[in-house]
């Protein structure tokens, strides 16, 4: 069975007593789910936010990192630098990044490449704008973006990498996909991997759904058989919405 999860990214969301705030309330609520759960709170609050969810089962994760092990970069973070306050998995390429960073599939395949070498987990973000699915070039360019950046890993490596579709106009919008278009795309992208890699693979792979995901919405979104989980945003600001989300998996 494949992993399913639940990732909250909080974006540039919360200073320290807000993190500790939510983070109490979420410990408040703590309960046995069937998905892994996942925060990502700001670099800055990484630290903070692990030693306050030791020995619970809520991970934190990073939202971005450098490919570089260190040196003249700047600003940046390196893997290393998240393996030392105790973050194991980090999302790369989100639309965000890529929209107001810069970050292309080159790019993404080298910070790809160096969280492997640090033996760290992957929520691995793509998606096409609207207009692309306007003109029906979506899974072309869904297609180009697993490929680009992701297909020169060995099959092994996979088992380090889940996926995030998360269509660009879907994100913060409160437009979601509907369920239909999710499972479709889904499916596709299953099927993609499945050619390159075989069914193993393919099979095993978590390929989470990230749009404008709420506690209305979840359960339906979640209940296609190739949605193994959401990356939320908005929603996981709240606990008591973070919860009711991650509860949608109860019946899956
Ligand atoms: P949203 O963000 O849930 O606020 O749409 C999702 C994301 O950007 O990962």
């Amino acid at each position: 069975m494949r992993t399913q999860i639940v990732a909250g990214n909080w974006k540039m969301n919360n200073d320290l007593a807000q993190t500790q705030a939510l983070i109490s309330d979420l410990k408040k609520q703590i309960q046995t789910s069937n998905a892994e759960v996942m925060i990502a709170p700001t670099f800055t609050n990484l630290y903070s936010a692990f030693e306050a969810l030791r020995n619970t089962n809520i991970e934190v994760i990073a939202q971005n990192m450098h490919f570089a092990k260190n040196g003249a970069y700047t600003g940046e973070i390196s893997a290393c630098m998240l393996k030392s306050v105790g973050v194991e998995t980090v999302i790369l390429g989100h639309s965000e990044r890529r929209a107001y960073f810069n970050e292309t599939d080159e790019l993404l395949a080298q910070k790809v490449e160096a969280a492997l070498e640090n033996n760290m987990r992957i929520i691995f973000c793509f998606g096409e704008e609207l207009a692309d699915r306007k003109s029906d070039n979506h899974f072309n360019i869904v297609e180009s973006q697993i490929k680009n950046a992701l297909f020169h890993l060995s099959s092994d490596a996979w088992s380090s990498i889940v996926l995030a579709y998360e269509p660009v106009w879907a994100i913060g919008t409160g437009e979601t996909a509907s369920p239909e278009q999710a499972q479709e795309m889904h499916a596709f992208i299953r099927k993609t991997i499945d050619a390159k890699y075989g069914s193993d693979v393919a099979n095993s792979t978590s390929i989470l759904y990230g749009g404008s995901v709420k506690p209305v919405n979840a359960k339906e979104i979640f209940s296609n058989p190739d949605v193994d989980g959401g990356l939320i945003g908005g929603a996981a600001l709240n606990a008591e919405d973070f919860f009711a989300i991650i509860n949608a998996f109860g019946e899956k």
